[in-house]
This record gives structure tokens, sequence and C-alpha cells, in this order.
């Protein structure tokens, strides 16, 4: 499979899964020139994007991106319309080498996208991709929870025993904020130097991470979480994961997990 195909058929799945409605949700990639010479010509740019944020740190990589309005539904069907492969030309400047043939842009988020991407690679050489989606149940609890990081990471993390292992970091929770502009972007990628994910308050959440498979399986499990917790917040409690009980997984799978939330 070349690249295309494989963001395609995880696009897909995010659509299956109920996570990106419409246009809702965006994706963001780093591949290398080989992967795009699997697909196009790397060096002819037919369309270029001007940014206000500073890609300095990205120039010359070469990124997946969905097109602005694009909906996941269509992507099996329709994929050089509502993808593109852009090149970081300079520090403002994005260059399209393929996709986008009905005259499409990169999604709205691009600028939070790439900011994200600047602030992972400085704490991950290998981080490659941004996935943001509507996961259903995040946005539940963004409706009813406190907007708090500690309270979002103890609960998901006490939800299920796997979440501590998938998320040791926990996971970072920013209040509601204009999407699709500077501000939010900014704030996110600020949380990016801590944490994998950000959930933004009635809108979703943003993940990262350095592979397909490694960030669909980070949003699977924090959504799992989020859904146990909508399917039990209003029942009586009987029994459930203690602090200590979290502690015995971590030494169990010697997990390196965010101090300050449960001890
Ligand atoms: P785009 O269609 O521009 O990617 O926007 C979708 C979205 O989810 C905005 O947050
Ligand atoms: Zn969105």
């Amino acid at each position: 499979m070349n690249v295309i195909e494989e963001v395609v058929e995880i696009l897909d799945l995010l659509y299956k899964h109920g996570w990106d409605e419409r246009n809702g949700g965006n994706l963001s990639y780093i591949v290398t020139r080989e992967e795009v010479s699997e697909v196009t010509n790397p060096d002819i740019v037919s369309r270029t994007f001007k940014y206000n944020c500073d890609m300095t740190d990205l120039i010359g990589k070469y990124f997946v991106i969905t097109a602005s309005g694009s909906y996941f539904k269509n992507m099996v069907k329709a994929s050089e319309e509502n993808l593109g492969i852009l090149k970081v030309l300079d520090k403002n400047t994005l260059g399209l080498v393929w996709g986008y043939s009905s005259g499409a842009h990169p999604t709205s988020e691009a600028p939070t996208h790439l900011r994200c991407h600047i602030e992972r690679l400085k704490v991950d050489k290998e981080s490659r991709l941004v996935i943001h989606c509507h996961t259903t149940n995040i946005i539940c609890m963004t409706h009813i929870c406190p907007l708090d990081s500690k309270f979002f990471t103890e609960t998901l993390w006490k939800m299920q025993t796997e979440s501590i292992v998938v998320f040791p970091e926990g996971v970072a929770v920013l209040p509601w904020i204009l999407c699709g502009g500077d501000l939010i972007g900014i704030e996110t990628a600020k949380l990016m130097s801590e944490y994998r994910s950000v959930v933004w308050a009635q809108h979703g959440l943003f993940a990262t991470g350095k592979s397909l498979d490694e960030v669909f399986g980070l949003i699977e499990t924090i959504e799992k979480a989020a859904e146990i917790y909508m399917k039990i917040c209003d029942k009586k409690i009987m029994q459930s994961i203690s602090n200590d009980n979290l502690k015995e997984i971590a030494v169990a799978f010697n997990i390196n997990y965010r101090k300050g939330i449960i001890d």
C-alpha cells in the first residue's frame, strides 16, 4: 500500500466509528520523499498556500493533509479530491505536489496541526501524525465534567485497565476556544510538549504519535474510556479501579505515568 492508501484506510475507519461526521475532523501525516515518489513527482508544485505560523522547523518535509470541507465518508472513492500531499517550501508556505484535484485547500486546522508537529518533534523525533476527530463520548464528558486535565486523566485511567498503559502521560483539556484560529492552535501546541492528546471542549480530540496504528489506537482507547464513563456516570458504582490498582499496573508493565494525578 502507498501512503495515500494507508491514510484512506484510517480515515474510513474513523468515519465508520462515527467520529467524523460531514467534514468533521482532519489529518496531517509526515511522509518521506520516497513515499511521495510512489504517488507523484515530489518536485512539481502546482499551487502554494501561505500561513502566518512559523514553519521553519518543518522546511523540506512532506505532509499528507486532508482538504478543508472534505468528508471522511468519501475518502475511499475520491481520495485525490479530498487529500493533498504538500511540501513545506519556506517558513510560511506549503506547496501542493499531489491531490486537491477539485481546487480544494488544506484543512482550516492546518496551522494547528503544523504547530502540533513542531512541538511533538521536539520531544519525539519519530512523531509523524496528527489526527483531529469529533469523538462522541469525549465531547459528552466536556459538557458535564470539570474542564480539568487532572480530572479527565484520572477519570479515564480508572474506567478500564488499559487506559494508563496506552496514555500514561494522561490527556490535556482545553476550554471552548474558537476552532480554526491561531489561539486554539497555539494553546493546543503548548500542551503537546507534554501530552500526545488534547481534548477540545464541546468539539473533540487532537491526537498525535508515530504511526497511523498508534494514533488510531490512542483515539480508540481514550474514546472507549469516555464511553464507559458516559454509560456509568449516573449509576450507583459498586467498585472501581483504585489508585493502588493503577500503581500495580504501572509496576507490572513498567509504565512511567504522569505524577500528581493518583499520588
Ligand atoms: P475542515 O473541514 O476545515 O478540516 O474542518 C473540520 C473541523 O473539524 C474543524 O475543527
Ligand atoms: Zn473539528
